[in-house]
């Protein structure tokens, strides 16, 4: 059996998966689920072949790409089913993401302002004039990190400081420009205890800066900064310099009373949060993502826009948004995948980095590359894109309960041979 990166929902089976475990996400296995589980591995077991996991082909485990094992939300598919019909026509914006938004990040927003009719607005009443809100939607947010890269790096003379390892988008871009000829400036700062190095980011700032990213929970390392690190940051870059806090996984954070980077970037007018739907909200192939900043920051992006969300994304976004069930469902199969992890690696010996966010990194203690192949012939696919710096790690996102006993048992089967 040959596996693909490619996604192929297209046999019915895969297709009836994929609703009925997007439909079941609100509820948790069931008691007749988990002895079946239990049994299942007692008897010698799961491997990828028992697995039919939700948008993915049958037989393959897919735990490389940070996704949402769960699927999407059931109300993001009925809102998509309710707004397909309407794709024929031009969106002007149906539904209300920005009060949706508002509400699940705790932001009070201005009224809204009155449509040039004199009518409550809409096409057919009137167009309103644009909302002056502080979300700044774009399809997707690697799509809002090549807009603000564009906005505050293309021009060159330019300076973009972000961690190594990070996430590594912007400095992805810059390399980019550098390649086209520019002068961008790219200072890569390593860190420390497998964390953002908040203080040496801060002295790398020189008069060229522009951009300063930190990605928070970071990707790949899952370490996490506190709201008051962040904060003390802040405050101590210059103003021309605009901070990016990138945040598509804070969603994962285990402490439910963690403070976010919101108020940074509503009080602020030099940072930007970035957040996703591809993450908690199990949407990646829809394209959605916003950033939260101010009037000024937006000016800048929107003259570098290169066209807006659709229809069917927003619509599904602002569903996901007011389904709480779907995301503490999401977060607590997130935290079962850490805790057995954890729980494993310590029994096996391996060293991990403790995360906050849906995946883990994990030393297998020997060169990653082939025991990955295995892994990958047996339908268990990680990754270790970071393997010039960390050779013998590998990323290993979330699957949900059956996936991840597939990926240990298969791992295990992988280092007892490779020993
Ligand atoms: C840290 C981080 N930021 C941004 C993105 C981009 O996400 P998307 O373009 O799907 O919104 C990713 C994707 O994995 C990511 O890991």
């Amino acid at each position: 059996m040959s596996y693909s990166m490619k996604e192929t929902v297209d046999t019915g089976l895969s297709r009836r998966r994929f609703l009925t475990g997007a439909l079941a996400a609100g509820a948790a296995l069931t008691l007749a689920d988990r002895l079946a589980l239990a049994q299942t591995m007692a008897s010698g077991g799961l491997t990828a072949k028992d697995i039919h996991g939700i948008g993915v082909e049958p037989g393959l485990v897919r735990m490389a790409l940070n996704e949402n094992p769960i699927g999407p939300s059931p109300r993001a598919l009925q809102a998509i089913a309710e707004n397909m019909f309407k794709i024929n026509r031009y969106s002007f914006g149906g539904g209300d993401i920005f009060g949706a938004l508002a509400e699940f990040d705790g932001i009070e927003l201005p009224p809204p302002p009155p449509s040039r009719s004199g009518g409550t607005g809409r096409m057919g009443g009137g167009f309103r004039f644009r909302r002056r809100t502080p979300f700044f939607i774009t399809a997707g947010s690697g799509a809002l990190l090549s807009q603000i890269s564009l906005a505050y790096l293309s021009k060159g003379g330019t300076e973009v400081i972000e961690a190594d390892m990070g996430y590594g988008d912007v400095s992805g871009e810059a390399e980019n420009y550098q390649e086209a000829g520019l002068d961008v400036n790219i200072v890569r700062v390593p860190v420390k205890d497998y964390k953002h190095d908040l203080d040496a980011m801060l002295g790398a700032i020189t008069p060229k800066t522009s951009v300063v990213v930190i990605t928070n929970p970071n990707n790949p390392t899952g370490t996490l900064l506190s709201f008051e690190e962040q904060e003390k940051f802040v405050a101590a870059v210059p103003e021309n310099v605009l901070v990016v806090i990138d945040e598509a996984y804070i969603h994962f954070v285990r402490d439910p009373e963690y403070k976010t980077a919101v108020s940074l970037a509503t009080r602020h007018d030099n940072v930007i949060v970035t957040r996703t739907f591809s993450k908690v909200f199990g949407m990646p192939a829809m394209r959605l993502g916003y950033g939260i900043c101010s009037q000024a920051v937006q000016e800048k992006l929107r003259f570098y826009s290169t066209g807006r969300a659709n229809a069917l994304a927003m619509a599904a976004g602002e569903a996901s948004l007011k389904d709480r069930n779907h995301y503490n469902r999401s977060r607590a199969v997130v935290q079962h995948f850490r805790d057995r992890l954890e729980d494993e690696f310590t029994k096996m010996g391996l060293e991990y980095i403790p995360s906050e966010s849906n995946f883990m990194m994990v030393d297998l203690g020997k060169p990653s590359m082939n025991i990955m192949r295995e892994m990958f012939q047996k339908g268990v696919m990680v990754t270790n894109r970071r393997r010039q710096q960390m050779p013998t790690w590998i990323r290993v996102s979330s699957g949900d309960e059956r996936e991840t006993e597939v990926f240990l048992n298969v791992l295990k089967e992988a280092l007892g041979k490779t020993s």
